[in-house]
């Protein structure tokens, strides 16, 4: 794969999902203002692949069969937006998109005896969040 250009834009949490975890207007501007400044990566930004026991917090992205749609009209958008920004500073394609999924593990914030999520015990993190 070829990258339009070096310039990467790193995952970053917005906190800006909906109450189902669905990508936000507000999300959505964030990722075609990632388009327009001409980025040869957008990387996007850590998405739960569950909604009870893998977010880090309510207002985290969650992907799943229901929004997928959603997801499908974001990316479709985001790549348009770069191909036609790219074009006009004179380069060609697109940028590449990537998604970190995320399982947050001791950090989640929905917790039950029905979700065990840690690899290791670390008795400073384990005490801190209250995990027995
Ligand atoms: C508000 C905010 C949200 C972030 N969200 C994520 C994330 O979802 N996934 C991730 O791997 N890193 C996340 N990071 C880390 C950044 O991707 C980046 O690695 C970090 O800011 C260090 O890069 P810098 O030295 O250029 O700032 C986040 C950083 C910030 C400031």
């Amino acid at each position: 794969m070829t990258f339009p250009n070096r310039i990467a834009i790193q995952p970053m949490e917005g906190a800006d999902a909906d109450i189902m975890g669905s990508p936000t207007d507000q999300t959505k501007s964030r990722y075609l203002g990632y388009a327009e400044g001409c980025a040869g990566i957008i990387w996007f930004e850590a998405c739960s692949i569950g909604f009870h026991q893998s977010r880090t917090h309510n207002k985290m992205l969650v992907i799943n069969e229901e929004n997928l749609p959603e997801f499908k009209i974001l990316v479709a958008d985001v790549k348009r937006r770069s191909e036609d920004t790219l074009s006009e500073i004179g380069l060609e394609g697109k940028a590449a998109l990537i998604i970190q999924l995320s399982h947050a593990g001791r950090y989640r914030v929905e917790r039950s005896p029905a979700s065990p999520a840690m690899a290791y015990r670390f008795p400073v993190l384990d005490e801190a969040f209250g995990i027995t």
